[in-house]
């Protein structure tokens, strides 16, 4: 029995195998249990359970460690940009100069949306909600672009026509919504400094490119890249090994990521913040809330993995102030924050639970400053871990152990019971 794990059940014994990642993870593999013993594993929320073998990103919850394909999540931070970090993630290594260069330019020219599409855009009710906006136009996509085909160049292209017009449709989307003419995307901007300007660009007030704000940008989605086996990325991963095509998973992983408790969190924290800020309630008073109301969650704290501080938030955390000071008028819901994090941290019923703050409890001071409205910060996010998800899927399809996924349950409901007609069920 080396390398194995012994399972004893009654008078039976069997041995399971042992696997171990390159960083020390340790795995019982139990693909034979239910062959052999008839059992299965109880697992609600998969969170003992690993679903598959990655070499995308490594993460260690109690030490607060983030790699990209073995990076540190910090030197990506400091002198990276989200394009360079995106062709790491998907191939998985840093590009050439040269085939930066490629990437950037098969970027900008996939970058338009086609021109039919605005009609989907125009008819969406007023207040629909960008999430459910993006979900539905990516799967959209499908019928305006050809399938995805086998050959690695045209997958390829299929990549990078996803991460750059999810980029336009997303601002398209915005501008639609205030009533505003499209900006159409430049091929002589960067990525980020094309969305901002395809975002705030008008013919009335055109738009200066701050290089801080593009700086600021390229961090925030360089953190949110990619994040292992996360909600959206398991539902793209799940959605995925129906073999759909690439656009349905992904669309499906928007629609995880729009949930509060997963992406929609950012929007929800500075909700939340709002609400301390008008009502002028004290930030402690909050956390005694949170504390009396079981189902009342501090947003922006507490993650599945991190029981210590997540590494991305300390980033944001610094961004946040960095741009904050730049803003002609301090944002309030900074201070707020800040006294918010202060008081949580030290309290017994956040330390007991592990609980501190996570990349979206600074994540939303950060794009408040950029000048993103609120409802479109989860589609930020959104933008953000696309290569995660397109890198994700990549690696499932080409792993020859993956399967459909099909989990078991234990079913507690009614035994067996027959069908009686509807007239002698009384009343
Ligand atoms: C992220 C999250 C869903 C992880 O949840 P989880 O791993 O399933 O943890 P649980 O829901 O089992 O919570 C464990 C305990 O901590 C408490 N808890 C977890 N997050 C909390 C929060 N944000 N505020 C208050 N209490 C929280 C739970 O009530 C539970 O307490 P109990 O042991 O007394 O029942 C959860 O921390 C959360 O809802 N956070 C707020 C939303 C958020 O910021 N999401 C973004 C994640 S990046």
């Amino acid at each position: 029995m080396e390398n194995k794990a012994r399972l004893i059940i009654g008078e039976k014994e069997i041995g399971l195998p042992i696997i171990e990642g390159t960083e020390g993870d340790k795995a019982i593999d139990i693909r034979a249990l239910r062959s052999q013993t008839g059992y299965i594993t109880y697992d609600p929320g998969l969170a003992n359970t690993g679903v598959c073998k990655s070499s995308i990103t490594y993460m260690d919850g109690e030490k607060g460690i983030l790699r990209y394909r073995g990076i540190p999540i910090e030197e990506l931070a400091e002198n990276s940009t989200f394009v360079e970090t995106s062709y790491l993630l998907i191939n998985g290594r840093l590009p050439t100069q040269r085939e930066l260069n490629a990437f950037s330019v098969m970027l900008n020219d996939h970058s338009l949306v086609h021109e039919d599409m605005r009609h989907f855009f125009e008819n969406f009710p007023r207040r629909a909600h960008p999430m459910g906006i993006l979900s539905s136009m990516v799967n959209a996509l499908r019928f305006f672009y050809p399938e995805l085909p086998d050959e690695e160049d045209e997958i390829n292209i299929t990549f990078a026509r996803l991460l750059s017009k999810v980029r336009t449709m997303a601002a398209m989307s915005y501008k639609i919504s205030r009533g505003h003419k499209v900006v159409y995307p430049r091929h002589d901007l960067s990525y980020p400094a094309n969305f901002l300007n395809m975002m705030f660009d008008s013919p009335v007030k055109p738009y200066i490119i701050d290089q801080d704000n593009v700086k600021a940008l390229n961090v925030f989605w360089i953190l949110h890249a990619d994040h292992e086996q996360n909600c959206s990325t398991a539902a793209v991963r799940l959605v995925g090994s129906a073999r759909v095509n690439l656009y349905a998973a992904i669309s499906a992983g928007i629609c995880a990521l729009w949930g509060p408790l997963h992406g929609g969190a950012n929007q929800r924290v500075v909700e939340q913040l709002q609400e301390i800020y008008r009502q002028n309630l004290s930030p402690k008073s909050l956390v005694e809330k949170v504390k009396r109301e079981k189902n009342f969650r501090l947003m922006g704290f507490g993650h599945r993995v991190y029981k210590t501080l997540d590494p991305r938030a300390k980033i944001m955390k610094e961004m946040a102030h960095k741009l904050v000071s730049k803003l002609p008028e301090r944002d309030p819901l900074l201070d707020i924050a800040m006294e918010l994090e202060d008081i949580a941290i030290n309290d017994p019923y956040f330390r007991e639970r592990k609980l501190y703050p996570n990349v979206d409890f600074y994540s939303g001071i950060v794009l408040r400053a950029l000048g993103i409205p609120l409802n479109m910060f989860t589609v930020m996010f959104a933008i953000g871990r696309l290569p995660g998800w397109i890198s994700q899927w990549k690696e499932d399809r080409d792993d020859p152990e993956s399967r459909l996924y099909r989990p078991r349950q234990i079913y507690v409901g009614e035994n067996l019971r027959h069908y009686v007609p509807i007239r002698e069920r009384g009343s």
